[in-house]
C-alpha cells in the first residue's frame, strides 16, 4: 500500500484538465445494461470507482473493452446474475443496478451499496420509487431483492431531493408501461447527462434538471455513443487548490456554470476567476477574506466541496462558517485537519474556522474521498511535508491526481507504506 506525500508551500502555475465526471460515471455505466447492445462512454475518468463497475458489469455477463479513455460495453448477453455481496459493496453507487437491472430483467438481488461513510445514506427514497413502479422489495440479509411482474409508469413525489433515487428511478421506469413523474427530483448536472445517454439509447425523458422529470416507458431500447461531461468536484478541487497557491492556473474542460455556487465564493474571499468558453483561468490570493457557506442541492454549494473548502478557510481571515445540510456528519477530515495546526470547532451540523492559522505538515489518514481531497488541499498550504495514508480513498474519485498536481508545481510524490503507516492506519 501506499502513501501520498506533499511536501507544502509551492507556487502553482499552469493547465491542468479535468476528467469526466465519477458522480455521472457511476450511473452511465450501470445504464448502459438497459441497452442490450453496444454503448460506447468517451471520457471516463481513470478512477478506481470505474473499474470496480466494469468488472460487475462483465461478472453479468457484458462484454467490457476500452481504448484510451472509450470504453465501450456490449450488454446483449448480460442476464440477471444476483449480486448479494462482493464488489457491489466497495462502492454506493452499485445501487444502480438495482434500477438497471430491475428495468432490463424485472428482477435484480444487489447487496447494500458501500461508498464513503459519511453518517445515515439511507436508499428508501429509490425503494419507494421501485415500489410505486410496481415491484415487490424486500431486504434480506444485507442484500435487496427486487421483483416485478412488469413495470407500471406511476407519479412520484422524492419526500427528499436525491440524486441517486432520481437517476434510479428513471433508469426502471425507462422501460415501465406508460408515464412516470418524478416530482421534487434533484437536479444535478449528473442526472442531465444520464438522461441524455438514456435518451440516445431511445428512451423518451422530458425534464431532467427541472424538479418534475416525465418519462414515457419504452419497450425496446439500443446501443448508442455518448460523451460524459466534465467533473465539476474535480473541477471545483483544482480551482480551490489554485485560489491560494496559484499564481496562473488554467482549468480546462470544465462548464463555467456548473460551478457557480464555488466560483462566487471564491471571489467574495478575494480570488480572481476569469471564465473563457470552456475553461477558467484562477489567480490565487495569499490574503483571502474568510465567508461562511451552507452546503445545498444544486444549484447550491455541493456537499462534496464543503471538505476541500474546509481546509482553503483556514487561510483565510477571520471565522468562516461552514453548515452541511446533505450529510450533517461529513466532518471526518476536521480531527486531521486538527493535527496540522487548524484552528476548527465542530458544532452540530457545522464547522467554525479560525483563520489565519499557519498549517503545519503531519502524518494524517484520509477517511473518505474528500476528505482525502481536503487534506490534498491542506498539504499543499502547508510548511514541511504532510504524509496521507488512506490514498484508496482518493483514487475512488481523483483520475491521476500526484500527475495533475506535479504537472502544476506541486511537490507531491507516492512513497510505499512503512510498518508504522500501517500501525497508524490500522488504530486510526
Ligand atoms: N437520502 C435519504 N433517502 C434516500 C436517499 C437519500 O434520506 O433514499 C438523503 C441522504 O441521506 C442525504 C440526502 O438525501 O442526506 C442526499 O442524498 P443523495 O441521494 O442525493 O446522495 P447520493 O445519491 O447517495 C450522490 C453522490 C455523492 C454526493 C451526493 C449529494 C454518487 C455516487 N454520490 O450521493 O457523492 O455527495 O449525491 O450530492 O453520485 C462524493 O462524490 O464524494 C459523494 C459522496
Amino acid at each position: 500500500m501506499e502513501k501520498l506525500l506533499i511536501e507544502g508551500g509551492h507556487q502553482l502555475r499552469g493547465t491542468v484538465r479535468v476528467s469526466g465526471a465519477k458522480n455521472s460515471a457511476v450511473a452511465l455505466l450501470p445504464a448502459t445494461i438497459l441497452a442490450g447492445g453496444e454503448v460506447t462512454i468517451e471520457g471516463l475518468p481513470n478512477i478506481s470507482d470505474i473499474d470496480t463497475l466494469k468488472l460487475l458489469l462483465e461478472d453479468i455477463g457484458g462484454t467490457v473493452s476500452q481504448v484510451g479513455d472509450d470504453v465501450t460495453i456490449d450488454s446483449s448477453k448480460m442476464i440477471a446474475m444476483p449480486l448479494p455481496n462482493g464488489r457491489v459493496k466497495k462502492l454506493r453507487a452499485s445501487y444502480y443496478f438495482m434500477g438497471a437491472m430491475l428495468g432490463r430483467f424485472k428482477k435484480a438481488v444487489i447487496g447494500l451499496p458501500g461508498g464513503c461513510d459519511l453518517g445515515p445514506r439511507p436508499i428508501d427514497q429509490h425503494i419507494k420509487g421501485f415500489e410505486a413502479l410496481g415491484a415487490e422489495v424486500t431486504n434480506e440479509q444485507g442484500a435487496i431483492y427486487l421483483r416485478a411482474e412488469k413495470l407500471t409508469g406511476a407519479k412520484i413525489y422524492l419526500d427528499v431531493v436525491s440524486v441517486g433515487a432520481t437517476i434510479n428511478i428513471m433508469l426502471a421506469a425507462v422501460r415501465a408501461e406508460g408515464k412516470t413523474v418524478i416530482e421534487n427530483a434533484a437536479k444535478e448536472p449528473e442526472i442531465i447527462d444520464v438522461a441524455t445517454l438514456l435518451n440516445s439509447m431511445g428512451a423518451n425523458i422530458k425534464g431532467a434538471g427541472t424538479d418534475v422529470i416525465r418519462i414515457e416507458g419504452t419497450e425496446e431500447l439500443g446501443g448508442c455513443k455518448h460523451t460524459i461531461i466534465p467533473d465539476r468536484i474535480e473541477a471545483g478541487t483544482y480551482t480551490i487548490i489554485a485560489a491560494t497557491k496559484g499564481e496562473e492556473v488554467v482549468i480546462d474542460n470544465v462548464i463555467p456554470t456548473h460551478l457557480e455556487s464555488l466560483t462566487a465564493k471564491l471571489r467574495e474571499m478575494g480570488v480572481v476567476i476569469e471564465e473563457d468558453g470552456d475553461s477558467l483561468l484562477v489567480r490565487g490570493n495569499r490574503k483571502l477574506t474568510g465567508v461562511d457557506i451552507k452546503t445545498l442541492v444544486y444549484p447550491g454549494f455541493p456537499t462534496d466541496l464543503q471538505q476541500p473548502f474546509t481546509a482553503l478557510l483556514t487561510q483565510a481571515s477571520g471565522t468562516s462558517i461552514v453548515s452541511d445540510t446533505i450529510y450533517q456528519a461529513r466532518f471526518k477530515h476536521v480531527d486531521e485537519l486538527r493535527r496540522m495546526n487548524a484552528k476548527i470547532k465542530v458544532e452540530g451540523s457545522s464547522a467554525v474556522i479560525s483563520g489565519v492559522t499557519p498549517l503545519e505538515g503531519a502524518k494524517v489518514k484520509a477517511s473518505d474521498l474528500r476528505a482525502g481531497a481536503s487534506l490534498v488541499v491542506a498539504g499543499l498550504m502547508a510548511n514541511g511535508v504532510t504524509e496521507i495514508v488512506g490514498i484508496e480513498h482518493i483514487e475512488r474519485g481523483y483520475d491521476q491526481i500526484t500527475e495533475k498536481l506535479t504537472s502544476l508545481g506541486a511537490h507531491i510524490w507516492r512513497e510505499q507504506m512503512t510498518e508504522e503507516d500501517k500501525r497508524l492506519f490500522q488504530n486510526a
